[in-house]
């Protein structure tokens, strides 16, 4: 035999010698649920370990990540039903219980960096990322109200403005409002291939913002697709986006190495809350090595091409020592 791969497996050492994909805190984007009121951490129960902050503690939260070189975020709120309406008003509402958080975090950890959520969900009585007007989901009169929402984060100290929502056009809507209002250096990451999924389930029970009617098919990526994906990567590319981002990770490993070997932007990817959800679970039944399982799936969403990972899984990967 010529060739015998294994005598690259023979040690430790030389394992990691040929290891080729490596993952460091600094890929790490955590995600982190807001709710109003003072000295709140509710546990969500679909997603063991992830909590819902009040601002207070949101505070101590981000103090306690930045310790461990978990230095980026990405906040979502969770919103009271009674502040809820169809144009989502909340969402840029001076003082409300998001912008609080966001200018918070900056204030007090200036070198942190805040990535928002731009999309009417949390915010809508319809329950749907865009204006519903006779059961259908308007795009353009949505980006307004996206528009308005963008400002409003950037105005409160956002670092990048993230918009979810998969309306055509937004990323060059909104890089055109924070250009036109000085922001020039507030950066986008767009969601760029955001599939219709059924593993944002337990997000949905976090912040209560499961559709009331109807589903996200009309505007969220068919699972089925790829190559629609590179549709979505040139616009999004052409209109301005700094990043691009492929939801969920684990079954679209093919779309984040497609994103990656055409674009020269770096590609994030979101590890959702049911991928996330499947593992506590099978983990706390002892069906799987929780450390084990967690690594090779953070390992091959950085092996597909991601730079960035937005995971639930950062904090408690570096509070143990995974890495
Ligand atoms: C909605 C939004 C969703 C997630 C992030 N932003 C859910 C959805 O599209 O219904 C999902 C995140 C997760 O599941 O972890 N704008």
């Amino acid at each position: 035999m010529l060739q015998r791969p294994r005598r690259n497996r023979k040690s430790e050492v030389i394992r990691q010698m040929v290891q080729e994909t490596h993952i460091s805190a600094a890929n790490f984007i955590f995600p982190l649920f807001i709710v109003d009121g003072t000295n709140q951490k509710v546990e969500v129960a679909s997603m063991p370990g992830i909590y819902r902050y009040s601002v207070d503690n949101l505070l101590r939260e981000v103090e306690s990540c930045a310790k461990l070189g978990l230095m980026a975020f990405d906040l979502f709120p969770n919103i009271e039903e009674s502040l809820k309406d169809k144009y989502a008003t909340e969402s840029h509402r001076d003082g409300s219980l998001y912008l609080r958080a966001i200018k918070e975090v900056k204030q007090n950890f200036p070198e942190v960096c805040v990535v928002t959520d731009v999309a009417m969900d949390p915010y809508s009585s319809d329950g749907h990322d865009g204006l519903v007007e006779n059961g259908e989901i308007l795009n353009d009169e949505t980006l307004e109200i996206l528009g308005k929402m963008a400002l409003a984060h950037a105005q409160n100290g956002a670092d990048i403005i993230a918009p979810s929502d998969m309306m055509d056009g937004r990323v060059g809507y909104i890089r055109k409002v924070l250009d036109d209002n000085k922001f020039t250096n507030v950066s986008i990451m767009s969601y760029t291939a955001k599939y219709a999924s059924a593993f944002y389930g337990p997000f949905r029970d976090a912040l209560n913002s499961a559709p009331k009617h109807g589903d996200k098919k009309t505007y969220q990526m068919n699972p089925a697709n790829q190559r629609e994906a590179l549709i979505e990567a040139r616009l999004d590319e052409y209109e301005g986006a700094d990043f691009l981002m492929v939801k969920p990770a684990l079954s679209y490993l093919d779309v984040i190495k497609l994103l990656k070997d055409n674009t020269e932007l770096p590609v994030a990817a979101y590890n959702v809350s049911g991928e996330y959800a499947m593992v506590k679970a099978a983990a706390k039944n002892g069906w799987l090595n929780e450390q084990r399982a967690t690594m090779e799936i953070l390992t091959s969403i950085r092996r597909a091409g991601a730079t960035s990972i937005l995971t639930y899984h950062a904090k408690e990967v570096l509070e143990k020592g995974w890495l």
